[in-house]
């Protein structure tokens, strides 16, 4: 009984949403804190993959309540789509979703503004989703965003969205952006909101109220996080980040609890690291092995489809995420895509200059000039169709001793392959 948060442990795409789905049959309610549909979390079940980008992964379960809380930016027009979606494969929302109030929205200008600050930064663009993430955040910062709750009155749709985009006109032209939105535009784009406001009324509820009543009656909640700890905008590889609080605290704050709801913490790590966009990455391999990650792992970007950046796992940044989240039991994804290389490499120590770092540098700058130092362990065979840890080949054994000793975290969880299913139980975070 309790509750759980969900985290990614590196730079997103760690596999966040099979293991959400897999504790999904525990919980009561799965919830997003944070983030939009930037994310994109795989779930492969009987062979049939779902990729969600905001409806929460614990929807594959029936008896599961879902919500989306205060802390996510909110695309409708994203929303209302795989809604429909799930709805035509006989997958019900209604009455098992719900959307915070106080939400804030991402309306179109955001992803406008989002593809054309890219598209001016040039060479030292972030390689964002172009999703309006950041742009979002922006107005909700600021002040002058447009929330949930905002949709259901006309008027007051009206009075932000004008506001927002007489100055906005002004922003985009200096992006290089030179046609301000005219007036008839606008006025489409309020009525737009309005709809799609109608159409998400159903959905809309005092999130942290029913949580709240829930985990004192005794419910188990589950938080499924988004992106990874080194995107997190305070602690993340800045300004390589995204716009949101990726770290497991935020849970709390994003869903309309306070912190002593967080009982446990499970980091998701792959056995490996992958990054999506541009930023400092020490460990990253621009060789046949990086290749041989990326077409062995599939990686490439569940929401944009772009290649994913691969490299060795990083023990440096892993001890720093356990740091930021408070990571007390991992699950490691992906095994299986280590299988087969003779000699497997785990980065223990950064050095700079003469000197050598254990702990992920606070300096950001200093990510440009590290080496990584290695550790080298012999590589193992197959293990896509192991079900018991100890039938795992010793050096697979040994390669997780490792790294969990060395992080000081337990393993919940061992993935060896996509499919729910495909994975390897040490521990219930529940208990
Ligand atoms: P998320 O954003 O953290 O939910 O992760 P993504 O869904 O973006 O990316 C993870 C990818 O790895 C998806 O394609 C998953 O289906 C896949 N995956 C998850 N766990 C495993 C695993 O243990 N082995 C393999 N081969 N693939 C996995
Ligand atoms: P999930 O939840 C991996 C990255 C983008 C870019 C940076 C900022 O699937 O793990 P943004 O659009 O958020 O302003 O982009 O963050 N990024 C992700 N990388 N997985 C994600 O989500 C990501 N969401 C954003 O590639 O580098
Ligand atoms: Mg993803």
């Amino acid at each position: 009984m309790g509750s759980v948060v969900v985290v990614g442990a590196q730079w997103g795409d760690e596999g966040k949403g099979k293991v959400v789905d897999r504790y999904g049959e525990r919980a009561d309610w799965v919830v997003r804190y944070q983030g939009g549909n930037n994310a994109g979390h795989t779930l492969v079940v009987d062979g049939e993959t779902t990729i969600l980008h905001l409806v929460p992964s614990g929807i594959l379960h029936e008896r599961v309540k879902c919500a989306i809380g205060n802390g996510v930016v909110v695309d409708p027009e994203i929303l209302l789509k795989e809604l429909e979606k799930l709805d035509k494969r006989g997958i019900k929302t209604a009455g098992r979703l719900f959307v915070s109030y106080g939400a804030h929205l991402i309306m179109p200008y955001h992803r406008r503004l989002d593809l054309a600050r890219e598209a001016y930064r040039g060479v030292d663009k972030i390689g964002t989703t172009g999703r309006g993430i950041g742009p979002a955040y922006e107005d909700k910062i600021a002040r002058r965003g447009v929330r949930v709750a905002d949709l259901l009155d006309r008027a007051r749709v009206d009075g932000l969205v004008r506001s927002r985009l007489k100055e906005l006109n002004a922003i985009l032209a200096a992006n290089d952006d030179h046609v301000p939105y005219p007036d008839a535009e606008i006025t489409q784009m309020i009525d737009r909101a309005v709809e799609l406001g109608e159409r998400l009324r159903p959905y809309m509820a005092n999130v942290g109220e029913r949580l709240y009543q829930d985990q004192r009656a005794g419910k188990n909640l589950l938080f499924e996080g988004a992106q990874g700890a080194l995107l997190d905008i305070d602690h993340g590889t800045y300004p390589f980040v995204t716009s949101s609080n990726t770290v497991a605290s935020n849970a709390a704050t994003g869903a309309g609890l306070g912190p002593g709801v967080l009982q446990n913490v499970v980091g998701i790590m792959k056995a490996y690291t992958t990054r999506v966009g541009s930023g400092p990455f020490p460990t990253e391999l621009n060789d046949a092995l990086g290749e041989r990650l990326r077409e062995t792992g599939k990686e490439f970007g569940a929401t944009t489809g772009r290649p994913r950046r691969c490299g060795w796992l990083d023990l440096v940044a892993l001890r720093y995420a356990v740091r930021i989240c408070g990571i007390k039991e991992v699950a490691v994804t992906k095994l299986d895509v280590l299988a087969g290389l003779d000699e497997l490499k785990v980065c223990t120590e950064y050095r700079l200059g003469n000197e050598r770092l254990c702990t992920f540098p606070d300096n950001v700058h200093d990510l440009d000039r590290v080496e990584p130092v290695y550790k080298s362990f012999p590589g193992f065979g197959e293990v896509g169709a192991t079900r018991r840890v100890e039938d795992l080949p010793a050096a697979a054994r040994t390669y997780l001793d490792f790294v969990t000793q060395d992080l000081g975290v337990k393993v919940a969880l061992l993935s060896v392959g996509p499919g729910r299913g495909q994975d390897i139980e040490v521990h219930n975070p529940f208990e």
